[in-house]
């Protein structure tokens, strides 16, 4: 069965789990918007915070996979003022998981987002996996294994 990873990352977190997946036989697919957040981390959490509170969705390149190719869908979002990062809304806005089976991978902070892991277990009937920062906390990838 083949497996595909598309995902978003801001600060690298998100590669860090790409590559990971990679490694184990996944493709993998970055979306890349048109225009990113400001450098500056005080108002990259201003903005990618409030982009994320009124689920805004970012212009980003055409989505181009033919997902029918994959038995597997893993779905990687940062984690933005406790929901999914705009990026990944426009990417949910554009494809269409109707009877796929797709799992989230949220990276964050916390590692502990109940309020997006519970939305995106009802909306898409989708397992959720919480990672806290894996780009400086490698054993979380573990969490990774099963998928
Ligand atoms: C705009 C913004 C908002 C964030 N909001 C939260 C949050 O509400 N809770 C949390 O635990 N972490 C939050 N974080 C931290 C990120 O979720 C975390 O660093 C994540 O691993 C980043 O993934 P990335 O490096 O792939 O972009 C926020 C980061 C940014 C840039």
């Amino acid at each position: 069965m083949k497996k595909i990873f598309i995902y978003y990352s801001f600060t690298g977190n998100g590669d860090i789990v790409s590559s990971y997946l990679k490694r184990i036989g996944f493709d993998t697919y970055k979306i890349i918007t048109y225009e990113e957040l400001p450098k500056n981390r005080f108002l990259s959490i201003l903005v990618g915070g409030y982009k994320a509170m009124i689920n805004y969705k970012d212009k980003i390149d055409r989505v181009d996979i033919d997902l029918n190719k994959y038995g597997k869908i893993i779905i990687g979002s940062p984690i933005w003022n406790s929901k999914l990062s705009s990026p990944i809304n426009s990417l949910l806005d554009k494809i269409d998981l109707t009877s796929k089976n797709v799992t989230f991978v949220l990276y964050s902070g916390s590692g502990k987002e109940n309020k997006a892991t519970e939305l995106l277990k009802r909306k898409y009937n989708a397992e959720v996996i919480n990672l806290k920062e894996p780009k400086s906390n490698n054993d979380e990838l573990i969490k990774l294994d099963n998928l």
